[in-house]
C-alpha cells in the first residue's frame, strides 16, 4: 500500500516537473530580439518598455542611437539575430516630396537589410483611413510605405491606428487661423499612445498576419468637439469652429473617413481620464499655444 502511494507521489511530482519544464521552455522560446526602429519616439519608447516588461530583448534604434534607415548607418549591426523588426519611425519633414522620400527610402533600406539578416516578421505602424486621405502628401507616403511592405518577401503585419490623443494639440495648431481653429464636420475615434503601443506589442509578439489590423479608441467624437475639449483642458482660449469648408491637413473629409472599420481592436483609455492624467503629469502644458506649424507629428 505504502509502495503504491510512494509511486503515485513520484508520478505526480514528475508530471508537475514536466509541466514546469514545458512552460519554462515555451517561455524561453517566446523571448525574442525585437528591434524597434524609431524606438526613441512617442510610440517607440513606450513599446520598448512594454516589450522589456514581457522579458523580450527589445532594442531601441534611431539616429540618436546610431541607426539611420536613410543612410543605413548601424542597420546591419542592430538587426543581427533579430526575430522581429517594428518600424515606428516618422519623417522629420511633412513637405510632400520630403515625406515621400523619407518613407520610400527608409522602408526600402529596412526591408533589404531585414532580408539579409533573416528577420522573420516586419511590423509597421500606419494610419486608419490612409487610402481615403490621399489628397495629402503625408498619406500618399504612408500608402507607399504600406505597398513596399506588401510587395516584399518578409512576412509582415501592418497596424493602422487612429489619431493619438497626444496629437490633438497638433491638429489644433495645424488648423488655426488667427484665434480660430476651423475643423471639418467629421467623426474621429482617437486613442491613447499607450494603448497604441500595447496593440503594436501584441502584434509584434504574435505571428505575422500578412495584412493590416486596425486599432482605435473606445469613443467617437465630432472632430470639433474633441479639439474643443482638448484645448479647454489646457486653458487654451482658441475658439473651435465646425466649418463644412475646412480641411484636415489639406484633405476634404467625408464624415467617417477617420473611423476604423467594425471589428477594429479598441483601446480602453477614455479621453477624459487621459486628459486628467496628462494635466497632472505636465502642468506646464497648460499654456496657450497658437503656433501654426507643419512640424507636428502624425
Ligand atoms: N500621430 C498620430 O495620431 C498617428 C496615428 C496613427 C499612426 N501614426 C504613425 O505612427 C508612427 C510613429 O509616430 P510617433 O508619433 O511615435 O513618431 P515620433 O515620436 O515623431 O518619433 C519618430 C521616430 O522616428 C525616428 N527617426 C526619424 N528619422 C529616422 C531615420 N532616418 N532612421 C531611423 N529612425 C528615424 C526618430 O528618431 P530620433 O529620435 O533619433 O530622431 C523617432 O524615434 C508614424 O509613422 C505615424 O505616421 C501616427
Amino acid at each position: 500500500m505504502s509502495t503504491r502511494r510512494a509511486s503515485n507521489a513520484s508520478k505526480s511530482l514528475a508530471s508537475t516537473i514536466g509541466r514546469f519544464e514545458m512552460q519554462r521552455s515555451k517561455l524561453k522560446e517566446a523571448i525574442m530580439k525585437i528591434v524597434v526602429i524609431g524606438g526613441s519616439g512617442l510610440i517607440g519608447s513606450k513599446l520598448v518598455s512594454k516589450l522589456r516588461e514581457h522579458g523580450h530583448e527589445a532594442v531601441a534604434a534611431s539616429p540618436k542611437s546610431g541607426v539611420n534607415t536613410l543612410t543605413c548607418e548601424g542597420l546591419a549591426e542592430v538587426l543581427k539575430g533579430a526575430a522581429v523588426v517594428v518600424d515606428v519611425t516618422n519623417s522629420p519633414s511633412w513637405e510632400d516630396a520630403a515625406v515621400m522620400k523619407f518613407f520610400e527610402t527608409s522602408t526600402r533600406n529596412l526591408l533589404a537589410y531585414e532580408a539579409a539578416a533573416g528577420v522573420g516578421h516586419h511590423v509597421a505602424l500606419s494610419v486608419v483611413g490612409t487610402e481615403r486621405l490621399l489628397a495629402s502628401g503625408f498619406f500618399r507616403a504612408k500608402m507607399a510605405q504600406e505597398n513596399l511592405i506588401k510587395g516584399s518577401s518578409i512576412p509582415y503585419s501592418i497596424i493602422r491606428a487612429t489619431q493619438f490623443f497626444e496629437f490633438v494639440k497638433g491638429i489644433a495648431d495645424f488648423s488655426t487661423d488667427g484665434n480660430k481653429v476651423r475643423l471639418p464636420l467629421a467623426l474621429i475615434q482617437p486613442m491613447a499612445a499607450d494603448d497604441v503601443a500595447s496593440a503594436v506589442g501584441r502584434v509584434a509578439t504574435g505571428s505575422p498576419v500578412n495584412g493590416a489590423v486596425e486599432v482605435g479608441g473606445p469613443e467617437q467624437f465630432r472632430l470639433d468637439e474633441l479639439i474643443r475639449q482638448g484645448l479647454a483642458a489646457h486653458n487654451d482660449p482658441r475658439e473651435v469652429v465646425a466649418d463644412p469648408h475646412a480641411r484636415y491637413y489639406g484633405v476634404e473629409l467625408s464624415e467617417r473617413a477617420l473611423l476604423p472599420a467594425d471589428g477594429a481592436r479598441l483601446g480602453e483609455t477614455r479621453f477624459k481620464s487621459w486628459l486628467t492624467q496628462s494635466a497632472a503629469q505636465n502642468p506646464s502644458r497648460n499654456a496657450r499655444s497658437t503656433v501654426k506649424t507643419a512640424s507636428v507629428t502624425h
